[in-house]
């Protein structure tokens, strides 16, 4: 099965690449951005992952756009993950609605890996940040084993 992994990592931490780097390896996938992804791409890969930093609670809006640009993927799976300041609440359930629109662009969807990342945006970088030192050696472990269940 041939994977793709689709990653917007805004922040100059780059927290966000680093989780798709870690799924990337452990599935045989490509890493690429939005804007990276070529017909070619598109049409060899049977399984996708999409993910982004949060951002005003939501995803990268140039990743969801590029998910509304596609035509209908049924037979194709798909799976998200992101980086995060904090935990995701019920005030915005971001990846709800993202699992919504793949779903609508007619993928089987597979499930989400979370993590928190290194926030110093606004406010929180005069504290020295929220969420330091994440993702860390056990955030990326993780998200190696979320990998290694979409392979079984
Ligand atoms: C402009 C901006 C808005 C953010 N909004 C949120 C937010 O709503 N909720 C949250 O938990 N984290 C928020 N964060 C923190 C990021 O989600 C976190 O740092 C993430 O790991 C960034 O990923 P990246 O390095 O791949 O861009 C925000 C960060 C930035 C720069």
């Amino acid at each position: 099965m041939k994977t793709l992994v689709v990653c917007a990592s805004r922040s100059s931490h780059q927290n966000t690449r680093r989780i798709a780097d870690a799924l990337g390896g452990a599935l045989d996938a490509d890493v690429v951005t939005p804007d990276e992804v070529t017909p070619a791409m598109l049409a060899e890969a049977d399984r996708i992952g999409v993910g982004s930093g949060i951002y005003w609670m939501s995803f990268d809006p140039r990743l969801m756009e590029w998910v509304r640009g596609l035509t209908d993927m049924s037979g194709r799976d798909a799976f998200i993950f992101s980086t995060s300041g904090l935990p995701e609440t019920a005030l915005r359930r971001y990846t709800n609605t993202f699992e919504q629109l793949l779903r609508q662009r007619g993928f089987r969807y597979l499930g989400a890996f979370g993590c928190r990342g290194l926030d110093t945006w606004g406010p929180f970088g005069l504290i020295g940040g929220v969420s330091r030192g994440r993702p860390d050696a056990d955030d990326l472990a993780a998200a190696q084993s979320f990998a290694a269940g979409l392979r079984r």
